[in-house]
């Protein structure tokens, strides 16, 4: 470890600023690799403790992270996705190819009840994404109604006998996914219309009401973002179509190669390291991006914008199917995902969800299982649980005003340290990663406008970026608690090297 370097980081607890979305701590299982079966479903014959073929030793993990939505079916998948297929006796359900995602048979024993089961077991809101790419408008009006609709009716009629009388909430509506590529290799202007068309059929039945959002663009793809802004908003004028979706999605992902050439979860140099970071980073450009934009033609901000997928991609762990996107998670992921959360929380005045890709077993997992009851808790998982505290808290400025100089690469610039803070229910939470790999961090939190009492502190960090967790070795990165003295104008916490902190406080 290198001499410590120092920052300042000044936090105006009386000045609220906008708050921060549980729903920004969303999650995504996709019918992808692992993740669905396997991760999450093992079927009612498993010799794993489950219900109606559930992982219960994954839901008991995942519980403890509070997670507010989960979005299903995909991604990619979504858009090859038939509801239909996945209702009624299992032995009935017929069966597809799953060509997105290594070609392996569908069986379709994880659908619609299945789904709602597990959003009910994680105590999450479903985030359901309808087929665009190749389903029809009827096909998706009728999931709704399955759904959420209450009395009599020809769905409803279904659903019943399927089992369940009661309608289920959702709240949340996916109108196809990257309908620029794999949702449909769509232009703009032509998946708008459609978003237009399907969005008049997507019902509020009863008190169900949706909150529909529109496949949005692939990371600064701007055009794309106001094609479909100008598809429902019509500046200066009284008449035109309004309140068609609420929600407008985008998707970034921190791939720090090239797309042929991702790198390794776990087997880089500092350099790869640097990247990553860089490329993490960048996020905030892009949803600067995206609202800026938004902004223009919604000053009001009635329409949210939605990552709906994040996360790192690294190249699959050695052996494994390269459709099914395993890979492993290290102290790097970690410290991408806690900057991420510092992004968001800055910009949850128009972020209003994010989704990470994706729950179990695949590209940033929180958990990564195995078929003998192993289950891995990833340091991203834990950067998840120790920032549970901003869940719909109000952010408060945090402003680094005394910082290392910020790290060069290939013509591009990385700041070392990352903070956020919010306040909720008398306490405030602060966040903080010190991205450098070598340098530790003496850091002072000067606190303004409010006293503080009883501070907790929790550091996540490992030997190395590299470090992560196995079934062997599951605690490699694990939180701990972290000393907290009193310093200058505040608090003073000293950051080893690529570490996440929190600091708890009550007010
Ligand atoms: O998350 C994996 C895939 O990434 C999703 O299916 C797709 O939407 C995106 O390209």
């Amino acid at each position: 470890m290198s001499i410590a370097s120092s920052a300042r980081i000044v936090i105006d607890l009386d000045v609220p600023g906008p708050a921060i979305s549980r729903h920004l701590y969303g999650h995504f299982a996709e019918h992808l690799g692992r993740c669905i079966y396997e991760g999450f479903y093992v079927g009612e014959d498993s010799d794993l403790p489950n219900e109606g073929g559930i992982r219960l030793d994954v839901v008991e993990a995942l519980r403890a992270l509070d997670i507010p939505n989960l979005r299903w079916p995909g991604g990619c998948f979504a858009d090859e996705y038939h509801w239909k297929d996945g209702i009624g006796p299992k032995a009935d359900r017929p069966s597809m190819v799953n060509t997105h995602w290594g070609n392996v048979e569908e069986n379709n024993h994880f659908g619609t009840h299945e789904f709602m089961a597990l959003c009910e077991l994680l105590g999450a809101a479903p985030y359901v994404n309808g087929n665009v790419g190749s389903g029809t408008v009827r096909e998706m009006s009728e999931w709704v109604e399955y759904l959420t609709r209450d009395g009599d009716s020809p769905m409803v009629r279904e659903r019943k006998a399927n089992g369940r009388d009661e309608p289920w909430t959702v709240p949340f509506w996916g109108i196809g996914n990257e309908a620029w590529g794999c949702g449909g290799n769509m232009r703009a202007e032509a998946y708008a219309d459609l978003a237009r068309q399907y969005a008049t059929y997507l019902r509020d039945h009863g008190d169900n009401k949706l909150y529909r959002i529109a496949a949005g663009a692939s990371d600064d793809d701007l055009a794309w973002t106001e094609a479909l802004l100008k598809a429902v908003s019509c500046l200066g004028c009284e008449k035109g179509p309004k309140n068609l979706f609420q929600g407008i999605s985008f998707h970034y992902y921190t791939v720090a190669g090239t797309w042929q050439n991702k790198g390794s979860a776990t087997d880089f140099d500092v350099d790869a390291y640097y990247r990553t970071i860089i490329k993490a980073q960048d996020i905030e450009r892009v949803i600067r991006g995206h609202s800026a934009v938004m902004d223009a033609y919604d000053p009001d901000r009635k329409i949210g914008l939605v990552l709906d997928e994040w996360g790192t991609w690294w190249d699959v762990e050695p052996g494994t199917n390269p459709g099914f996107l395993y890979q492993q998670n290290a102290m790097r992921d970690a410290l991408v995902a806690s900057l991420h959360f510092d992004v968001f929380h800055r910009h949850a005045e128009r972020l209003v969800m994010a989704n990470i890709a994706q729950t179990v077993n695949v590209l940033q997992a929180m958990l990564l299982t195995d078929n003998d009851g192993g289950v891995v808790r990833t340091p991203t998982y834990h950067v998840f649980e120790m920032n549970k505290g901003h869940h719909d808290a109000v952010s408060v400025p945090t402003h680094v005003v005394e910082q290392p100089a910020a790290y060069e690469l290939d013509g591009k610039t990385m700041d070392l340290v990352s903070a956020s803070a919010s306040v909720k229910d008398g306490r405030a939470l602060v966040s903080v990663s010190n991205l450098d790999p070598v340098a530790a961090l003496d850091v002072v939190l000067d606190l303004r406008g409010a006293d503080v009492r009883e501070p907790a502190g929790r550091l996540l960090t490992a030997s190395k970026p590299q470090s992560h967790n196995t079934v062997g070795g599951p605690d490699a990165v694990a939180p701990a608690p972290l000393e907290v003295e009193p310093g200058p104008r505040g608090l003073r916490i000293t950051l080893p090297p690529h570490s996440f902190a929190t600091v708890s406080l009550a007010l």
